[in-house]
């Protein structure tokens, strides 16, 4: 009934949709290595539909090679919620639907995003690495101070599932919440200006979207908004940050810390901001849990299997 093409492994069990369709499976790599540029132009005309990663660029070039007339591609099925790695607007032009993982993953971001600010608020990953090197000599009272995440102002920069999740657990820690978007919500907590929201909160943790809109949305000016005390936390994508700029804060003492899971140019991160003080790091793993990625592989093979059998799927991009 029609062939997919799987760019990278998938969590057991992530695959049934396409099974129970019957459809055939092809990729990935025996050693699960990315494809290339090439190897995805040259393997999308012979597949009617592509379940990929964020990690794999699926832009014009891909989707002119797998579209009719060169191809029978008509379905591309990111296995994440954000598709800033697939070029939307060209695959509307072919007639090639998109499909991403919205709801799943809410969560399982949104505990990650508060791992992180509870680490980075309370200095962990430097005291932890301090304890590892054996460079504890015994308890001070002066030792790494950090900064109460409870009763504290959290500033949610995007204010849509991820965010709301985020804040459903602040009202645990008594925090008080505000949150920025350009549209107002009519909701209590809403800020208009993003300055204003960044000058007011301890915590800023931001839930946007990538785009052209978002790039360096927090850039060297937001950062010396926010207060000396103030803790960033970074679960979207890492573009929306400056992070030489951030770096910099961090260094300066302009902020306070930082606790980031996406970079702008993964797997690389800046030199400056892995030297910099107070800042967790993490390799962008906000949505894994082993339930959660089984999940969104399912529901990007049920997108799939729903296109392939003329269904509109339920997470089409528009
Ligand atoms: C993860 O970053 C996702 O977009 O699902």
């Amino acid at each position: 009934m029609g062939r997919v093409l799987l760019t990278r492994r998938v969590p057991d069990g992530g695959l049934d949709p396409l099974v129970d369709a019957g459809l055939e499976i092809s990729g990935p790599h025996e050693d699960d290595r990315p494809f290339t540029a090439d190897e995805l132009r040259t393997a999308a005309p012979d597949h009617d539909a592509i379940v990929c990663l964020l990690t794999d660029r699926i832009d014009a070039d891909v989707l002119r090679a797998g579209a009719p007339p060169a191809g029978r591609l008509r379905v591309v099925a990111n296995v994440a919620v954000g598709y800033d790695n697939i070029d939307v607007a060209a695959a509307r032009d072919l007639g090639v639907a998109v499909c991403n993982t919205p709801g799943v993953l809410d969560e399982t971001t949104a505990d990650l995003a508060f791992a992180l600010i509870l680490a980075a608020s309370r200095v962990l990953s430097e005291a932890e690495a301090d304890l590892r090197a054996g460079r504890w000599s015994g308890w001070g009272v002066g030792q790494y101070l950090g900064q109460d995440v409870h009763g504290a102002t959290l500033g949610l920069v995007g204010y849509g599932r991820i965010g709301r999740a985020v804040a459903r657990r602040a009202t645990g820690f008594g925090m008080t919440v505000l949150h920025h978007t350009r549209t107002s919500t009519g909701e209590p907590g809403h800020v208009a200006e993003l300055d204003d929201l960044l000058a007011r909160a301890d915590v800023v943790s931001l839930h946007v979207p990538f785009g052209d809109a978002t790039r360096h949305l927090i850039d060297a000016r937001r950062l010396s908004l926010m207060k000396p005390t103030a803790v960033l936390v970074n679960t979207a994508r890492g573009p929306v940050v400056d992070e030489a700029a951030l770096a910099d804060a961090l260094v300066a003492g302009r902020i306070f810390a930082a606790g980031i899971d996406v970079f702008e140019r993964e797997p690389d991160v800046h030199p400056n901001l892995l030297a910099a003080p107070r800042a967790v790091l993490l390799p962008h793993i906000g949505s894994a849990s082993v339930a959660t990625r089984t999940r969104m592989a399912r529901m990007a093979s049920e997108a799939v299997a729903d296109v392939l059998s003329g269904r509109r799927p339920a997470n089409l991009v528009e």
